[in-house]
Formats: C-alpha cells, structure tokens, sequence
C-alpha cells in the first residue's frame, strides 16, 4: 500500500537558543554564547498513517535544530552523546574504524563546510562513546553560506547520519543581508534524504548477503524525508520564498523540478552567493551539496506546486489566496556577491588524486580509496597554510563521486575527459579533450565536487585556516566509511 500524499505538514526544525555563556579552554578571556546539542534516541511518526519510528537526533529532533550563525560572532557548542550503547543499525565491524572493541555507539559533530580550527573539526577518531561530550569552537569567520551539521564518527558516520543525525546551520552577514532576499517565515531550510522504511514504521538500513560484512557501497531508500517527514505539505503566500536546499542522503542525488514549470532562481551554491541569480528548471545535488534557491508563488493563487525528484513528488506548495494586500513579493536583486576566480598560475602545486575502486582479497565488497591510500597510510596531502593548489580528481570508477574537503572552499577549474587505459597501463595521465568549464551554478564557491566518470575534475583551493589536521572524502556515505577518505595536514607558513 502506498501512502496517502500531502496529509503531513512540513516540519521546520525549530532554531537553537544558546544556554548561557562560557569560555572555552583554548580561548581564554572571552566568554562566548553556549549552545547545547545532545544526541538522543526519540520517537517520531514521518508520516500521519505510520507507527511512530525511532530515530537519532539532536534535542529530540530530526533534523536537529537549525543553528544561526552571524560572521564574525563566535560561539561554542557542547556535543552531548545521551544516546543508548546499541547501535540501532547493523555495524560492520570489518570496517576500519569499527573494529569490535570499541564502543558500538560513537558519535563526533562536524559542521560541514565551515572553516573551524583542527580540534573543533570533528575528527573522526576522536568519536566518543555515550555519557560523553566534546565542547567546540566556532568562529563564524567566513561568507554567509548554508551549511549544514552531522555526524562524523568513524567507521559509521553512513549508520549514524541515516538514523537521524543531521541539521541545517545558517551563517548569514551583512552583505547578503543587505540583499533584502525572502526572509523570517519566507526562508525555509529544506532537508533531503532517502530512507529505507518498512510498515511498521522502523528505519532499515540495507544490508549485504553477508552476515559478517554487512557493509554495501551504496545505501538508497524507498521514501524520501523533506525535514524528516514523508510527502508533506505547506502552506505559503502567493510571493517569494528562499529555500535552502540541502542534500544530506547517504548516496542519493537530487534532480529536483516544480510541477507548475516554473523555474528556481538560484542564488548560492555550497559555500554562499553566486555572482548573479540564475534561472534553472533542474536543480541536481549530489550527497552534502546545497543550493539556495528563490522560488515565486506569485500569480498561482489557490493553487498547489510540488516540488519533485523526477517524477515523484516529494513535498506540495498549497499557495493561499492572496487575502493580505501588503503580501508583495520583494523584488530579486540582479547583482549578488562578487565571486573573484582564483589565477591558476597563483597555484603553486598540483596534486593528481585517483578516486578509486577495487574488489577485495575475497573479490566481493570493494575496496576504496584516495590517491591509492588507505585512512592509515602516512599523510600525503600537506598544503602550506594560504597557498593556493590544484588538485585534479581522477576517477577510475565508473560512478560519480561527491568530494568534499574540510575546512576550505574552493572553485571548479573544470573537468576534462582522460584515457582510464593510459592511467590503467603505465599511470600516464593523458587527457583526450578540452576541458570543460563549470557550468555557472558550479562557478561559485564550493566545498563538495561531482568527479564524474571518464573525468578528470580539476578545482583550485587557497588553504586558509589555522594549521593542524582535517580531512578530505567522497561524501557517498558507504564510501567514506569505507576508506573513501584521507586526513590532509595544513603545515604553518613561514
Ligand atoms: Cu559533510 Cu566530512 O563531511
Ligand atoms: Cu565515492
């Protein structure tokens, strides 16, 4: 049996509200708001003809509770592990990481795409077990941008963000303020993600044949949660809203469309504004990556818009008749922020990556891995701190693979099509085309890349930051845990 659509309204993940003040340890003399956010297993019906199903989240919420941030206003966070010591998804502890000596149920918070120091970072070895908390430090120095917050621990950040944790974290600033985009009730975070549900309401994560090695390389669902509910709706006015797309499945991609054919304006990207709205019918997400998009309700009084991931619809518009004469849509800026394009010839190094796959020892679950290495192996990737790389992503799979790098943002150079057989033989990088540009909705600032099949993806970062250890991976959940993922170590300059 199918269910019944559009009977649930779209939940909007309430705001956190800081606690007090603190000082942090590492930053004396400075007492900073205190926000709290305890993992917690709770229960909660994502959907009105379903048993309540039990999830993971943060203050009883999936997604948690969507943190606000302003640039240049720091503040702390304490990451509290209240959650019980099973697992409520089938670990494999064949995966590095989760051997069977350590502590089932570890968690550690990353917020995705902010530029934090190494110990606030979510490392994920330092994942800890419940009873426990980590206190953060986020400085909120960097363009306004949608970020978004989940889990990191490893070994299971794929089991741990799939039960529910994960939220939206807004950094706003002056000048994207200034732009006088739909805001308050008008600017929703809207939260994607692909789950495996059964009837009676319980998450099921998918697993192998093997009861021993449980791990598969790609977990999908049979629903899709919008701010973890099945098929809602909401009402809004006959003007613009702001949607801040985020796509936080475990492997999913989005190629979302609107049922009346009326374009998204897209405004951001992954690590802020883009140049100049862009009108677009499709917008695609690969796993972590977020658009922020205006969409304009104006003129379809009284009627309904579904949001849709090609064919199905996943969330309804109802637009009301206009009652309220002062209900004006505002107008759209023409200019947004100014994206300079970093030189190429300002890069003082290019490091050529293999995004790689590889059957194991017993030819059945793959092996995966970065530039060829395993988690363990020594650092390799060492840029100097405010130097600018290119690093060219190699993919010899025949998949796309979401990349992700901490702590940076970065631009899209382009990707440029490569004979895999030249690589395959003799570890000849010969290209056998030009390369192709981003199209302009990748041209801004990223902080999660495509690398397509067939291609080399080539981006260019300047490592601003404060020295130490991050971590760089495919944000394809299944391979990250999976080896799919690197430390990276940002040496000090000078
Ligand atoms: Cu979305 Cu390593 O993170
Ligand atoms: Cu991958």
């Amino acid at each position: 049996a199918t269910l019944p659509r559009f009977v649930d309204t779209l939940p909007l993940p309430p705001v956190a509200r800081p606690i007090g003040q603190r000082e942090h340890p590492a930053h004396p003399g400075r007492r900073l708001p205190l926000y709290r956010m305890e993992m917690r297993a709770f229960q909660a019906r994502l959907h009105r003809d379903l048993p309540p199903t039990t999830l993971w989240g943060y203050q009883g919420s999936s997604p948690g509770p969507t943190l606000e941030a302003k640039r240049g206003e720091p503040f702390l966070i304490e990451w509290a592990n209240a959650l019980p010591t099973h697992h409520l998804l089938p670990i494999d502890h064949g995966i590095h990481g989760a051997e069977k000596d350590r502590p089932d149920v570890r968690t550690v918070a990353h917020v995705h795409g902010a530029r934090v120091g190494p110990n606030d970072d979510g490392w994920p070895e330092d994942a800890f077990a419940p009873g426990h908390s980590l206190l953060y430090h986020y400085p909120n120095a960097q363009d306004a941008a949608t970020l978004w917050y989940h889990d990191h621990a490893m070994g299971i950040t794929r089991l741990n963000i799939y039960a529910g944790l994960y939220g939206a974290y807004l950094l706003r600033d002056p000048e994207e303020q200034a732009l006088a985009l739909p805001d308050g009730e008008h600017e929703l975070p809207l939260i994607l993600c692909d789950r495996l549900i059964a009837r009676d309401g319980q998450l099921y994560y998918p697993v192998s044949d093997d009861p021993a090695a449980p791990w598969v390389s790609e977990a999908y669902g049979n629903a899709t949660l919008c701010n973890g509910k099945l098929y809602p709706f909401i009402e809004v006015e006959p003007r613009r809203y702001r949607l801040r797309l985020i796509n936080a499945a475990n492997a999913r991609h989005y190629e979302l469309s609107l049922s009346s054919r009326h374009p998204f304006v897209q405004i951001g990207s992954d690590q802020g504004l883009l140049p100049a709205p862009l009108e677009r019918m499709r917008v695609e997400l690969y796993p972590a990556e977020r658009a922020d998009v205006v969409v304009d309700f104006s003129g379809l009084d009284g009627q309904t818009v579904e949001l849709r991931q090609p064919s199905e619809p996943l969330l309804q518009f109802r637009v009301r008749n206009r009652g309220d004469k002062n209900a004006v849509s505002v107008a759209m800026p023409t200019a947004l922020r100014a994206v300079p394009r970093i030189d190429p010839a300002s890069a003082t190094r290019e490091r050529i990556l293999t995004v790689g796959e590889m059957d194991d020892a017993n030819g059945n679950a793959m092996m995966m891995t970065l530039g060829g290495h395993h988690w363990s192996d020594p650092i390799t990737e060492d840029p100097l701190q405010d130097s600018v790389e290119i690093w060219s992503l190699v993919n010899l799979t025949g998949d796309a693979h979401p990349i992700h790098l901490h702590l940076v943002r970065f631009q899209i150079l382009e990707r440029r099509p490569y004979d895999l057989f030249a690589w395959n033989e003799r570890k000849e990088l010969k290209y056998t085309g030009p390369g192709q540009p981003p199209p302009p909705h990748e041209a801004g600032w990223k902080d999660t890349v495509r690398a397509d099949p067939d291609m080399v993806t080539r981006i260019i970062v300047r490592f601003e930051g404060e020295p130490g250890k991050y971590v760089w991976h495919c944000h394809l959940l299944e391979h990250e845990d999976n080896e799919m993922m690197r430390p990276f170590k940002l040496l000090p300059k000078g």
